[in-house]
């Protein structure tokens, strides 16, 4: 594997899940494929699962690790042609090569801003580092996507194994705060390559990207989309059309025990209870999110493995 951007990037889907699963099995059988080689991984916002996982990940694979808040590096510089007399004193061309000098794989994480939809959907930071850098590119969650959290999730479903074709309902929740839509597109991408009866709803305003969406259906009855779900996949993202603004906090769109019923529960963590989803689904044995998280470890230990077997 060259890079990890997108889901996309994985060539065989189903033979991948099943090769994290016995992973997760042997952790460390493959100990000898990462000596002497360095994973770089630079944080332009706060993370603890992403880190620490995808840390613990590279180390089972023999792995040293580097890590970056880019907040104590230069303020880096991502346009082409820019006269740096302003806030920004590196520019991407020079750091991400210099990195490559260090390292053998770079994982970098940078959110969107929120404000301005043409500028986060051009990726300026990840397509900065895969244009420039000279090694592997891993997307530890950017302005779109999060395909880490992808490939976890589909760990996880593929787990339950308790259905052949499981119905799957993405379902909005609220909070206070304007949230981007990488893990939502990301997850959406993904159940469309499964063997799922996939769904998503969300109040009216709420729509995702219709490249992301094509043909899956919508509901904006919450209730109706839930009816008989297997699996009820909670997030909340900001508005797409009124890019990066918060329309509804109604808590009526809450995750309780009586929507979810016998369903089981995932979300990517971190989660606001009583906000998003209610305690009691949280604490019954229908959540899955803690499974969830630990198999962030073995999504990051497939894409650093197929990497690393390529170097
Ligand atoms: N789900 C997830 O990416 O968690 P962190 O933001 O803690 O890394």
């Amino acid at each position: 594997m060259k890079q990890y951007l997108d889901i996309n990037d994985i060539e065989n889907l189903p033979e991948t899940i099943k090769e994290a699963i016995e992973l997760k099995k042997e952790p460390f059988k493959h100990k000898e494929l990462g000596k002497n080689k360095t994973l770089a991984m630079l944080f332009f916002n706060a993370s603890l699962r992403t880190r620490l996982s995808t840390e613990k990940a590279a180390k089972n694979l023999g792995m040293e690790v580097m890590v970056l808040n880019v907040d104590s590096a230069w303020n880096l510089e991502f346009d082409e042609g820019a006269i740096m007399n302003l806030g920004t004193a590196e520019h991407i061309k020079e750091a991400a090569q210099v990195l490559s000098q260090y390292a053998d794989v770079i994982a970098v994480r940078a959110f969107p801003g929120l404000v301005d939809r043409e500028q986060d959907e051009s990726e300026q930071v990840l397509y900065g580092f895969q244009k420039y850098a000279t090694v592997p590119v891993i997307n530890m969650e950017s302005s779109t996507g999060h395909p880490l959290q992808a490939l976890a999730d589909a760990i996880s479903i593929e787990e339950l194994s308790f259905k052949k074709k499981p119905k799957v309902v993405l379902s909005w929740a609220p909070h206070p705060k304007a949230l981007p839509h990488a893990v939502a597109n990301s997850f959406v991408q993904m159940m469309q390559k499964r063997e799922v009866d996939f769904f998503i709803t969300h109040p009216k305003g709420y729509e995702l990207n219709p490249e992301m969406v094509k043909d899956v259906k919508v509901y904006y009855d919450q209730e109706q989309a839930l009816e008989d779900a297997d699996i009820v996949y909670v997030k909340n993202w900001s508005s797409y059309k009124e890019y990066g603004k918060v329309l509804n906090t109604d808590n009526n769109w809450m995750l309780t025990k009586e929507k979810v019923g016998n369903a089981k529960f995932m979300h990517c963590l971190p989660v606001r209870r009583n906000v998003v989803v209610e305690d009691a689904v949280l604490d019954s044995e229908n959540s899955i999110v803690i499974q969830q998280a630990n198999n962030r470890t073995y999504a990051a230990q497939i894409v650093l493995k197929k990497m690393l077997e390529e170097l």
